[in-house]
């Protein structure tokens, strides 16, 4: 067991982290909003979740990109990388589209702390979170319009 397969396997079960508390946090500022429902401590527990997972995500995919991958900066700096459309989806695409998604989501969660009416602090998460999360599934890669990678690694 290396350091690169422990962060691996921490960063691809952290997908389904990522993607129970989002769908979550999005269902909860729908409905609130919706059913104009109180904005209650397990909204917000349910908002910090999701956040928190997505900053953990990032900084394990930071370890990756800078430090441990073979698809990160290194594979980044051998010429005609940008050809190799696995190279250029994990070293470019996958970490800047993330990036902006937890950047979306935090702003979304100070937002809707701020926000004065219940009904508005519903409507604010479930905005940004939604945003967030579309881009996270758009960017994980199912192997669909991206690279195949295992859905659960062992
Ligand atoms: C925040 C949401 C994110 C999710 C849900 C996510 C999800 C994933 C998944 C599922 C994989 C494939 C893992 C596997 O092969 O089993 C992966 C790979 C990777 N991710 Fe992310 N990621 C996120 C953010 C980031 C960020 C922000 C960065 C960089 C700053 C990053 C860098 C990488 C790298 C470099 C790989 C390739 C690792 C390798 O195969 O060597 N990820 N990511």
């Amino acid at each position: 067991m290396t350091a690169y397969s422990v962060l691996l396997f921490l960063h691809s079960w952290g997908r389904w982290f990522v993607l129970g508390t989002g769908i979550m946090a999005v269902y909860r500022g729908y409905a609130g909003s919706s059913n104009r429902l109180p904005f209650t401590k397990a909204d917000n527990a349910m908002g910090a979740s999701f956040v928190g997972f997505m900053l953990l995500q990032l900084i394990i995919g930071l370890g990756l990109y800078f430090g441990l991958s073979p698809y990160g900066l290194k594979a980044m700096k051998v010429a005609g990388a940008m050809k190799d459309p696995t190279i250029r989806f994990f070293g470019m695409e996958h970490i800047a589209v993330m990036v902006v998604a937890v950047v979306i989501a935090q702003i979304g969660r100070t937002l809707s702390k701020k926000r004065l009416s219940d009904v508005q602090k519903h409507k604010t998460a479930f905005i940004y979170y939604g945003i967030a999360l579309l881009l996270v599934l758009l960017m994980i890669p199912w192997g669909i319009w991206n690279p195949a990678r295992p859905l659960f690694r062992f």
